[in-house]
């Protein structure tokens, strides 16, 4: 406690940002501290694993301190820590629960174990203060495109999710074939600036009527074959059609999930919800359609550790306590 306030950290090594930020009961972010491993990463073309492990561990103690030190206190100070117990890379995940299982026994302050969506979700507490269950959750990240209802903080509802690919594996598996540095999904939207949405089309793939689910495995083909069978290609002109096609499927179904749940509100979490496009499209359909849509700022849409502290605190009003027996989990369930 500092000023009768409730503190909160937490921390977040799932993927390639080793994170920790300290947040207060009432929403209000202090610091919120990411090291990024993106250059290390870079030159691979992708995560490699074994890497970002080593990273974490170099990187943890240096990023708790710095956001101990941003937000003006000790960890003397700090009432609750959270911890990314999974999904995401054992090994990088195993770094961030380590820490907060020594933090919180060496300093006899409770524990709590995250779900990495939910923490993507909860994101949404942090951008808008007066934020309440229950709404709708479209999640869009490197590794999950689901559709969540979020009847409470804690009960959650997967509506839809992608039977392959990932939105976010899409963007960056075409803009590889694009010739586009990773992580491929920003320089995508930036490039589809320039290029015109309507000068190829991709199909966009529905799946069965009424259905919830996501299908974008075979958009990266027809990108592909498109390239093959063209002399004349403009790169900008692709990035925006394949965007297009993908963002089209990512509204028209949230608009049914809308419709399904009679929810007023639509929150965006993920990395992908800081797509320009799908921001845009969004917004107009909210205005037509009568929803709110709640899309945090970029920099709680990717992979951050305040958010990871928001979900904390909720799961700890309810009493989800962990001991130090809590293990990471590669493949760790949503509270569903
Ligand atoms: O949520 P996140 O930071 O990490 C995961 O939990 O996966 O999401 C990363 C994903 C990457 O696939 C990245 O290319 C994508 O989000 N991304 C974007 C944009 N910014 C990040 N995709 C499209 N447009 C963007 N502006
Ligand atoms: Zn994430």
């Amino acid at each position: 406690m500092k000023d009768g306030k409730f503190l909160v950290l937490g921390i977040e090594t799932s993927c390639d940002e080793t994170a920790c930020s300290v947040i207060t009961s009432d929403r209000e972010v202090l610091s919120n501290i990411i090291s990024s491993q993106i250059d290390i990463h870079k030159v691979y073309g992708g995560v490699v694993p074994e890497i970002a492990s080593r990273h974490h561990l170099e990187d943890i103690l240096p990023v708790l301190k710095k956001a101990l030190k941003e937000a003006n206190v000790t960890i003397d100070e700090i009432d609750l820590i959270g911890a990314t117990k999974g999904p995401g890379l054992i090994g990088a995940l195993i770094i961030g629960v380590a820490t907060a299982k020594a933090l919180s026994f060496t300093k006899d302050i409770p524990l709590c174990a995250v779900n990495h969506t939910e923490g993507h979700i909860s994101a949404a507490y942090l951008e808008k203060k007066d934020l309440e269950p229950p709404f709708l959750s479209l999640v869009v990240s490197g590794g999950h495109t689901k559709l969540i209802a979020v009847d409470d903080y804690n009960k959650f509802r997967v509506l839809g999710e992608t039977r392959d690919d990932a939105a976010g594996e899409a963007f960056d598996k075409v803009a590889r074939v694009l010739g586009l540095e990773y992580p491929g999904g920003p320089n995508l939207d930036l490039l589809a600036k320039k290029g015109k949405r309507d000068a190829v089309f991709f199909k966009r793939v529905m799946l069965e009527k009424d259905s919830l689910d996501f299908s974008f495995s075979g958009i990266k083909t027809s990108v592909m074959n498109y390239i093959n069978n063209e002399k004349n290609i403009i790169k900008a002109d692709i990035a925006a059609s394949f965007q297009e096609a993908i963002v089209d499927v990512l509204v028209e179904k949230a608009k049914m999930a809308l419709e399904l749940t009679n929810y007023d509100k639509l929150v965006m979490a993920g990395g992908v919800a800081s797509n320009s496009r799908l921001r845009a499209r969004l917004e107009e359909e909210s205005l037509s359609a009568g929803f709110s849509l709640i899309c945090p700022a970029k920099i709680l849409c990717t992979d951050n550790a305040a958010m990871i502290a928001m979900s904390a605190y909720y799961r700890y009003k309810e009493g989800f306590l962990e001991d130090y027996n809590m293990d990471a989990d590669a493949s760790y369930k949503m509270n569903i």
